[in-house]
């Protein structure tokens, strides 16, 4: 048996994690400005909505970052939901760019004073670390000297880059008044500067563009949209035709429109359609694409109606209308165009639905964040 040949073929698409290496394309100037913003001394807030690419954009930034000596430390607030869990990420973020830890956990407890940091070893005598509070909690006085670890990590002329991604959720730790705490420590420190991701674009912006906020100003603002028609196109045919399958530009214009152009779908879409077409394999048509379209929604169909339930008519008829048209809704025209009540109830409508991330906005225009949930409207409701 030859030992290069391969014995069965690996789907090229990747979607729902972060993606690194040759399944990463384009975001050049992106990650040049990002890199030079940061060497440059300055902070960077990058915001678009969930499933642009942010988080594995960032990861390909630090990695530019580190070759060039700079030490990175990434955290990611969507899973912190008490103070403890928050110092716990921090922590352990730092803990990974520090050597031996039984000497990290030395140092944790004298730059930490509440907490006790905990070496334990297992059988086969590798350590392992975790972190106990004094009377069992934390407060915003460790929640403070934890956000200053960094600044031990910038010790000796190095230069430290934290992310921080799904910033946005700092705000569930509102009445700490940890967005001023942050704020004030980060300031302070010198060589450190911050990456600041969000999904959620609305509170993105409240926190950086309101004089009222802490993190008024504090970053250059980066935006991300999609990305480009051609690049997509070239990754596209290049991915199927290593597995010797044909698809046509046409086809793959089709397929990027039947996702509403959002990266992790098109990923999603071409693995889909991969699967179908390996077993016969054959030049790709429209026909194949809307086939794998309706068998996602098939799948999916259940769950989508019941998410569609839970609105009011109001929000039902404005999910419609947004799933057939997302610019000016507003405007008295669009209001009139689809019935809509007043603009005032449009807007009380928009909240909610954004809020539970159902829809979003991008470049000025609302859209339904799944384009697969979009479809199913559409076609449910003959729009
Ligand atoms: N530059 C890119 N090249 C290829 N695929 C991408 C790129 N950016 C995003 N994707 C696709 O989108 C998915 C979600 O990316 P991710 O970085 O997690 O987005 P976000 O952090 O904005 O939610 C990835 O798993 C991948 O399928
Ligand atoms: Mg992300």
């Amino acid at each position: 048996m030859q030992s290069n040949k391969k014995v069965f073929d690996m789907n090229p698409f990747s979607f729902g994690n972060i993606v690194r290496g040759d399944e990463f394309y384009d975001r050049t100037r992106e990650t040049e400005l990002l890199v030079s913003t940061l060497t440059g001394g300055n902070n960077v807030v990058l915001f678009a909505p969930r499933r642009f690419g942010k988080t594995s954009l960032v990861f390909k930034v630090m990695e530019q970052l580190e070759s060039q000596g700079v030490v990175c430390v990434y955290i990611d607030l969507m899973a912190t939901y008490s103070l403890e869990s928050l110092v716990e990420s921090y922590v352990n973020a730092v803990k990974e760019k520090q050597g031996r830890i039984e000497t990290f956990a030395k140092n944790l407890s004298k730059w930490v004073k509440s907490i006790r940091p905990k070496v334990d070893f297992g059988p086969d005598g590798m350590p392992s670390f975790s972190v106990d509070f004094e009377n069992g909690k934390a407060d915003a006085a460790t929640v403070a000297e934890v956000f200053d670890l960094p600044q031990h990590l910038a010790q000796k002329g190095k230069r430290v880059v934290v992310v921080i991604d799904e910033f946005q959720e700092i705000t569930r730790f509102h009445k700490y008044g940890l967005e001023g705490v942050m704020r004030s420590i980060i300031q302070r420190q010198k060589n450190v500067n911050y990456i600041f991701l969000g999904s959620k674009t609305h509170l993105m912006m409240q926190m950086f563009d309101s004089k009222k906020r802490p993190f008024y100003n504090s970053g250059i603002q980066v935006q991300i949209g999609p990305l480009p028609q051609e690049d997509t196109i070239r990754f596209l045919q290049q991915r199927f035709a290593s597995d010797g399958m044909v698809i046509g530009e046409e086809q793959c214009k089709y397929l990027i429109e039947c996702v509403g152009d959002i990266p992790y779908y098109i990923q999603l879409l071409a693995s889909v359609l991969w699967q179908r077409v390996v077993t016969n394999k054959h030049t790709i048509t429209n026909d194949d694409i809307d086939l794998c379209v309706d068998d996602i929604i098939g799948l999916k169909g259940d769950y989508y109606q019941e998410q569609f339930d839970k609105y009011s008519e109001r929000q039902k008829s404005l999910l419609k209308a947004i799933a057939v048209d997302g610019c000016n809704i507003f405007s008295s025209r669009y209001i009139q165009l689809h019935r809509l009540a007043p603009a005032s109830t449009v807007q009380k409508s928009v909240a909610v639905l954004t809020e539970d991330g159902v829809i979003e906005k991008e470049g000025g225009n609302h859209f339904i964040s799944d384009p697969f949930l979009r479809r199913y409207i559409i076609a449910k409701y003959g729009l």
